[in-house]
């Protein structure tokens, strides 16, 4: 599947590259952008904000979240991630899956088949549900 054949993950690519044209990355200057559906079908963007003092950056993934919080939504139905460095073409590269830390956050608002498209500039590269990405995981049910 490509964006151009699937109208639902076209606008979740160009949300996610419009955002990832955003990101603060002077540091690692891997530049990433995030994009979730929410249960209302509107869509959240978020790019990667890093800091001086490293381990205070945010990855894209929190800042769509964020935007969706704010905005009422309570549920992430479908996501999308693109990242590339910056100097790089972005197409064809290692696939920019979620850090372990975003699958957990993203496990909060979703549902194991929550379907998670990785992108690069050229379109979609793979897609993974949360349950292959973060499996026997720990949620909101256990407490
Ligand atoms: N990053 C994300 O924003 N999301 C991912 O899925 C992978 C990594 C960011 C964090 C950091 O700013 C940069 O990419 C390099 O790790």
């Amino acid at each position: 599947v490509t964006p151009a054949a699937d109208s639902a993950v076209e606008a979740l690519f160009a949300a996610a590259l419009a955002a990832r044209q955003k990101a603060y990355a002077p540091y690692s200057n891997f530049l990433v952008g995030a994009a979730f559906r929410d249960e209302q079908g509107r869509i959240h963007a978020g790019c990667n904000v890093e800091n001086a003092a490293f381990p205070q950056g945010a990855c894209a993934e929190t800042g769509a979240m964020t935007a969706m919080v704010l905005a009422g939504g309570t549920r992430i139905t479908e996501a999308l991630v693109l990242g590339w460095p910056r100097s790089a073409d972005g197409a064809g590269g290692p696939l920019c899956t979620p850090c372990g830390g975003c699958r957990q956050r993203l496990r909060e608002f979703a549902s194991p088949d929550l379907r998670v498209h990785i992108a690069d500039r050229a379109g979609l590269r793979a897609t993974f549900s949360l349950a292959q990405l973060l499996p026997e995981s720990f949620g909101p049910e256990h407490l």
